[in-house]
């Protein structure tokens, strides 16, 4: 079968590229242990509020963990659940949360703190506030007509 040079030229580019790509989620999945955000932990969402850490949202010290602070929050239509909270500065803080009905976002404006919170799962990160002032806490999945009133803060203080 004869093939046009730059056929093969762009079929080599393309396996390549394939292979290429294919490695990288590999390498990411198995060797660095990258999962998706919200696929480990999951939680009866109508036990939300009787579920361990979500019975007390809001900022817990802990002790012998990889952060120092556990910032629990619970969303549902149409608020997140401490509606404020102060962080202090500098401090390594473990963001875990849930919904109690439909799917919504929890984005930290000018952080880059952005997930999606199911019904069913737990959604966690791990940050470092090391800028001092008001976070801005958005909803940015469409969860229905009072989704633009849907927001709470974090304020980073001294
Ligand atoms: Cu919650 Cu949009």
């Amino acid at each position: 079968m004869h093939m046009h040079k730059f056929e093969k030229i762009w079929l080599t580019f393309g396996i390549g590229a394939l292979v290429f790509f294919l490695s990288t989620i590999g390498v990411s999945a198995f060797y660095l242990g990258n999962k998706p955000a919200s696929c480990l932990t999951t939680i009866n969402p109508v036990k939300v509020d009787q579920t361990k850490p979500f019975n007390a949202p809001g900022l817990h010290k802990v002790e012998e963990k990889d952060w120092d602070y556990e910032l629990v929050f619970v969303a549902q239509t149409f608020s997140f659940n401490p509606a404020q909270v102060k962080v202090p500065l500098g401090a390594k803080v473990r963001v875990i949360a849930t919904t109690k009905d439909v799917v919504h976002g929890f984005e930290v404006a000018g952080t880059n703190i952005n997930m999606m919170l199911e019904p069913g799962f737990v959604s966690e990160y791990t940050t470092t506030f090391n800028k001092a002032g008001e976070y801005l806490i958005v909803c940015n999945e469409y969860c229905g007509a009072g989704h633009h009133l849907m927001s709470s803060k974090i304020e980073v203080v001294n």
